[in-house]
């Protein structure tokens, strides 16, 4: 029906429906009536009024109350053990990275990223066929979007973890959020250094990402910062960064993957630790229910994230359907692969802090993503755990 009705419509405005229902659909599907209000105003910026893409910078206020501590207790010894790793692991750019290594994104012998996320069912639907070198250009263009979305996500993730620093309560909590700072400023640094003069290429920010860190920026309640920044962001960025340090061959990216995700296991380490504690001690059922369904949203923007539409409208808008390029990139073995490793950390890490209950767990399984339960949480991972099956 949807379908037919497009069909009558001019191509342009059959193209902004197509990409409008096509982003919104993740929101109109929400069930929890909390989870919608507190996300509408975020995925209207994001998905409709497209505030990610139309200026160079966005303004979001936020109304967190700052905690400020007069006890000075440092009661949380593994919070302080945390810490002190943190410290002790600070990395400098400038030092402990080879930028003078000569990179070449279209060197087939050192591809930047595998070229298998294009599927051949991608170029068979094509109306035109692509040559080797268009081909190479494609991915090298891919590994440009993805880089980006994370150079965005560092951004997100540096006033994720400086709001979170004022809001926490617990003092070694502060300064450890503290060295966080510090790591995602690193980060956004280094990606964004490797971006502009190694690669010579930016994509705008993607607007399911967008729509994440509007919302967890914006909204005062700081566990919901902490959650949407510590455990579902950087939970499957850290699976992202992992796929991709083993599916690159260019030696500069995969030392600064290693780096970065050394630092982010920390990151993901603190977040349980402290959520695990509040969700079981200070919050209501009703509470739980709020927070589980909303990370259920945010795990489906996330994984819509990685369909790179910015990717689609630059090459093929026009040659085939939103919904033809939805399916085969959903489809393809590489974003298969990348997708089982992003979400098989994150689902225990929402089982340890508690938000994966029998009533939420059925509508992971109808995403497929249940199969990744009972796995080791990031309590149990240490950095160096981390880095032991990069290869
Ligand atoms: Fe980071
Ligand atoms: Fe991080």
């Amino acid at each position: 029906m949807f379908d037919s009705m497009l069909q009558g419509m001019p191509l342009f405005a059959r193209k902004r429906v197509e990409e409008t229902m096509d982003n919104i659909s993740v929101v109109l599907k929400m069930t929890n009536p909390k989870v919608f209000a507190s996300m509408a105003p975020s995925a209207v910026r994001g998905l409709v009024l497209k505030q990610g893409k139309s200026k160079d910078h966005v303004l979001m206020e936020s109304q967190h109350p700052v905690h400020f501590d007069l006890r000075y207790t440092m009661d949380f010894p593994e919070m302080d053990r945390l810490y002190r790793r943190a410290v002790d692991n600070q990395w400098n750019a400038d030092r402990d990275l080879d930028w003078s290594i000569d990179v070449d994104p279209m060197n087939p012998e050192k591809p930047i990223i595998s070229n298998e996320f294009f599927s051949q069912e991608l170029f068979e639907i094509l109306p035109v066929s692509l040559n080797s070198k268009q081909k190479a250009e494609l991915n090298y263009n891919f590994a440009c979007w993805m880089l980006s979305q994370f150079m965005h996500g560092e951004q997100g993730a540096l006033y994720a973890s400086a709001q979170v620093t004022e809001s926490v309560q617990w003092m070694q909590g502060k300064f450890f959020g503290a060295t966080q700072v510090m790591d995602e400023a690193r980060h956004l640094e280094v990606f964004n250094r490797y971006l502009t003069k190694k690669l010579n290429k930016t994509y705008q920010i993607n607007d399911n990402l967008f729509v994440i860190l509007d919302n967890l920026l914006m909204d005062k309640r700081w566990d919901f910062k902490f959650l949407g920044m510590q455990i579902m962001v950087e939970g499957l960025a850290l699976g992202a960064f992992r796929t991709l340090h083993n599916m690159s061959q260019e030696p500069l990216l995969k030392e600064l993957l290693k780096l970065v995700i050394r630092d982010e296991a920390r990151h993901v380490h603190y977040g349980v630790l402290a959520l695990r504690d509040h969700f079981r001690e200070n919050l209501s059922p009703a509470e739980i229910r709020e927070r589980e369904d909303w990370c259920f949203e945010v795990a489906l923007l996330m994984r819509n994230r990685f369909l790179a539409h910015e990717v689609y409208e630059e090459w093929f808008e026009g040659m085939i359907s939103r919904k033809q390029w939805n399916e085969v990139m959903t489809r393809s073995p590489a974003m298969l692969h990348f997708r089982k490793t992003m979400f098989d950390r994150l689902i225990p890490n929402l089982e340890f802090i508690g938000l994966l209950s029998d009533r939420i767990k059925p509508y992971y399984e109808r995403e497929g993503l249940l199969v990744f339960s009972g796995g080791k949480n990031a309590s149990q991972l240490s950095e160096s755990d981390m880095v032991a099956d990069l290869h």
